[in-house]
């Protein structure tokens, strides 16, 4: 890797980050981050690169989901248990559809710093820089709320350090025993309303049924009982990065520790800046959001730039173009990569496209826009040949209101009774699950086309 450091990023442009008003402050807690336990260790990366890489060839699919944004106040085991049982159950129904495995990525432990259109914000005649995620300020909108204090990178640490170990403890201890996961899907298709999703409930207990006949069980195969799961989250307070950034004893290579994934938002992908360059150097599988205004030449810059070896696995894109734009941009992205003859993963972010304003004034989803994105997305890789080789939600394992629509039908109206999210609205547990039967409906029938072309 030419001319890069883990602080090389310092000497370019860069937006979205803080300002820090006490940089002594802020240099002592780096020193202290600097010290502390890596997150995630290198062979986890690479073993969640080799999976990306085999979901680029659609031997495998991607299924990444979480907060908008982590939050310190809201922080419960309860909450991570539900977002992961909730991403389990997802899975093993995408799994179905697909048939092949499904690499289950957290958008937690680590996911806290968010990009703003706004630098202020304005209520009444009063005018604050903008909350940008409780690792740099707070919500409340207050002038010290929304100061800048590097001392929340310390807690932002713990709590993810915190969250990774429960998961970590979930996914082997037994919980994500696959029979316990596919039981408490049963109890989402009993409603009247969710009765279409049944026979695919009850294919899949029909599969565990014969497995278990043929003497294939929890006891028998170490993989039903466990799952690997990882974690993600958008590389953007580059301070915190730098600070957990390590080199790896074995290979000599860095690794960002923070996280397994790490992601470059839409907003800070500027082939030249800071977001970019600290991206390059860390040998973790990385993301790129890809919005409306991303250009082709940018892109083959980008990949050049952030894949130079053209490494499988190591650069997903993720499309957020939102419901009924999907044609209007991915086909002519599709086409460069093809051109540059690129290895990537393309995923679809059907969230950050299809934000509106609700008629009660919350900032809202509906669940069609966000199902028309994904199946748009399926559609146009089918047309140019590629694979569409995962999905990426803002979602939460627990019963908001925050989106609109789904078989629990939330309206307008009901948005007032559980919107929590900190930042953007996300899918709750039953919408999700919902949108993952209508996915993996929109993957057996991919498959099937794929079955006929290869037998016409
Ligand atoms: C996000 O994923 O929360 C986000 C801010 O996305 P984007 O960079 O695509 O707008
Ligand atoms: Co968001």
């Amino acid at each position: 890797m030419t001319n890069w450091s883990k602080s090389s990023w310092r000497d370019l442009p860069r937006i979205q980050m803080p300002d820090y008003p006490d940089m002594a402050a802020l240099n002592a807690v780096e020193a202290e981050l600097a010290r502390y336990p890596v997150l995630v260790f290198a062979g986890e990366a690479q073993r969640l690169k080799r999976q990306l890489a085999a979901a680029g060839r659609g031997e495998a699919f991607l299924l990444q989901g979480g907060d908008c944004a982590e939050s310190f106040e809201q922080f419960s085991s309860d909450g991570i248990r539900d977002t992961f049982k909730v991403m389990l159950q997802m899975a093993i129904v995408l799994t179905h559809g697909a048939k092949v495995p499904v690499i289950k990525v957290g958008r937690m432990a680590g996911q806290f710093a968010k990009p703003r259109s706004a630098n202020m914000e304005t209520v009444g005649d009063v005018e604050l820089p903008s909350y940008r995620g409780d690792i740099i300020n707070e919500l409340a909108f207050t002038e010290a709320a929304r100061i800048p204090d590097p001392a929340k990178m310390l807690r932002a640490y713990t709590q993810a350090a915190a969250t990774l170990n429960l998961i970590r403890a979930f996914s082997t201890g037994g919980y994500a025993d696959v029979h316990q996961v596919h039981a408490w899907t049963l109890g989402f298709t009993d409603g009247e309303k969710a009765a279409k999703y049944r026979e695919i409930a009850n294919r899949i207990s029909d599969t565990l049924d014969f497995m278990a006949a043929a003497g294939v069980n929890a006891q028998t195969a170490h993989t039903l009982q466990t799952v690997d799961f990882y974690t993600s989250h958008e590389s953007l307070l580059l301070e915190y990065e730098e600070a957990l950034c390590r080199q790896d004893s074995l290979t000599g290579k860095w690794l960002a520790g923070s996280g397994h994934f790490i992601w470059i938002g839409d907003r800070t992908r500027q082939p030249d800046g800071a977001h970019v360059e600290f991206a390059r150097g860390v040998s973790n599988p990385i993301g790129l959001k890809c919005g409306p205004s991303m250009e082709v030449d940018d892109l083959k810059k980008l990949i050049a730039k952030l894949n130079p070896d053209n490494e499988e696995g190591r650069l997903t894109l993720i499309a957020r173009f939102g419901a009924g734009a999907v044609g209007d941009h991915l086909p002519k992205l599709i086409r460069a990569v093809k051109e540059e003859g690129a290895n990537v993963v393309w995923t679809c972010d059907a969230m950050h496209g299809n934000t509106i304003k609700s008629s009660s004034g919350y900032k809202t989803r509906p669940f069609e826009s966000v199902l028309r994105e994904v199946r748009e997305f399926f559609g146009v890789h089918a047309a140019e040949g590629t694979v569409a080789g995962g999905v990426h939600f803002e979602m939460t394992g627990q019963d908001v209101t925050e989106c609109t629509g789904g078989v629990r039908a939330v309206s307008d109206e009901d948005l007032s009774d559980r919107y929590h999210t900190a930042c953007d609205p996300r899918l709750n547990a039953s919408q999700s699950l919902e949108l993952a039967f209508l996915v993996a409906e929109e993957l057996s029938a991919r498959r099937s086309t794929q079955a006929a072309k290869a037998v016409g």
